[in-house]
């Protein structure tokens, strides 16, 4: 069973000995491995049960090692990254030989992100190599944003989990391509508004819908998404049927009526978007735990960090 604490030099030593680790970022636990190492990139994918066409994300503490294993960082990308990293933000850039072609998935980019957590960009700072680490949940399944989340779900397949507390953020970072003549695409959208990015490289291309967009197959549209069905609600008002004795609910600003109390859960009742991120999974979880048949989850404003949710939501409800 895996050891929860915050040994940094036990995390390090277990990583140098190509071990997987449980780390915190400011968005959602990660599920970490050497990024130069193929046994380590490929123990993550057989701990998640993550399909090999899915590429994972590479995370460092600095531009210049950055430099070690990217080949070039267009002009908006270098923008975003000296703004925003470390930070919630994910981006494409084309890669080094030096990168296993497992974690691009044989792709010719690498996603590459500066997490924003002290603890972690310790332990990056400690070591000479990147760390490969997807979302440390089993594929499919809802994020990680405790260090307790991934020990119930991967503790009995991993050695150790480095405990950062909850995460701030609670949705994964938002990702960012770059077309041939250097325009930003959104693949994902997750922990940084549009409206923020767009502030500093202007209007941003969001393809983040499509199910069988080659360039984010991670982006499965039965993902994030809790073990019991989940119906999405377009408005609080919408019809649930008292009847039903059955239907747990996840709400935003206040409970939904005809809902017991006992089974619902408000995401943030002063209707705070970045409160109600960090709340999402961690309440999924719940509801997903209750003696319920079914979850109704409430959408949410699509401005902010409220489209990720919704986003998120969206998939969830997809069987
Ligand atoms: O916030 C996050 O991004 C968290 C923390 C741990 O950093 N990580 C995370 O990783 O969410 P994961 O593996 O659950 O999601 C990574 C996504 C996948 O959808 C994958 O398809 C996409 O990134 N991805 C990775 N490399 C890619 C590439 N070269 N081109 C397009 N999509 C890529
Ligand atoms: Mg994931």
């Amino acid at each position: 069973m895996a050891q929860l604490g915050n040994d940094l030099q036990a995390a390090k030593q277990l990583l140098e000995q190509g071990e997987v680790v449980g780390i915190p970022t400011e968005t959602v636990y990660g599920l970490a491995g050497n990024a130069f190492n193929p046994d380590a990139v490929l123990k993550i994918f057989t701990v998640k049960n993550r399909p090999a066409f899915d590429p994972l994300i590479v995370h460092t503490d600095s531009l210049t090692k950055v430099s070690q294993f990217v080949d070039e960082i267009p002009e908006p990308a270098r923008k975003l990254a000296e703004k925003f990293w470390p930070g919630p933000l994910t981006l494409l850039l084309p890669k080094k030989p030096v990168i296993p072609e497992l974690v691009t998935s044989g792709l010719s980019t690498v996603a590459v992100r500066i997490p924003n957590h002290p603890l972690t960009l310790a332990l990056l700072r400690s070591l000479d190599f990147p760390l490969a680490a997807p979302s440390a949940n089993p594929f499919g399944y809802i994020s990680p944003t405790t260090a307790q989340h991934v020990v119930n779900q991967l503790g009995d397949q991993i050695p150790y989990v480095l405990d950062g507390g909850p995460c701030q953020i609670g949705l994964e970072s938002t990702i960012i391509g770059f077309t041939d003549k250097h325009h930003p695409i959104v693949y994902r959208l997750g922990g940084m508004a549009l409206e923020t990015i767009e502030a500093v490289v202007g209007p941003l291309t969001v393809r983040s819908h499509s199910t069988s967009n080659p360039k984010a197959p991670g982006m499965l549209s039965s993902h994030y998404a809790p073990r019991k069905p989940l119906v999405l609600m377009p408005t609080h008002y919408a019809a649930v049927d008292p009847e039903m004795s059955d239907v747990g609910a996840l709400a935003f600003q206040r409970p939904i009526e005809n809902i017991p109390s006992d089974r619902q859960l408000v995401l943030s009742p002063t209707g705070d978007l970045t409160e109600a991120a960090r709340n999402l999974f961690a309440y999924l979880r719940q509801l997903d735990q209750l003696d319920v048949d079914i979850i109704y989850a409430e959408k949410l404003p699509d401005e902010g960090l409220g489209r990720a949710i919704n986003d998120r939501l969206r998939r969830a409800a997809v069987r």
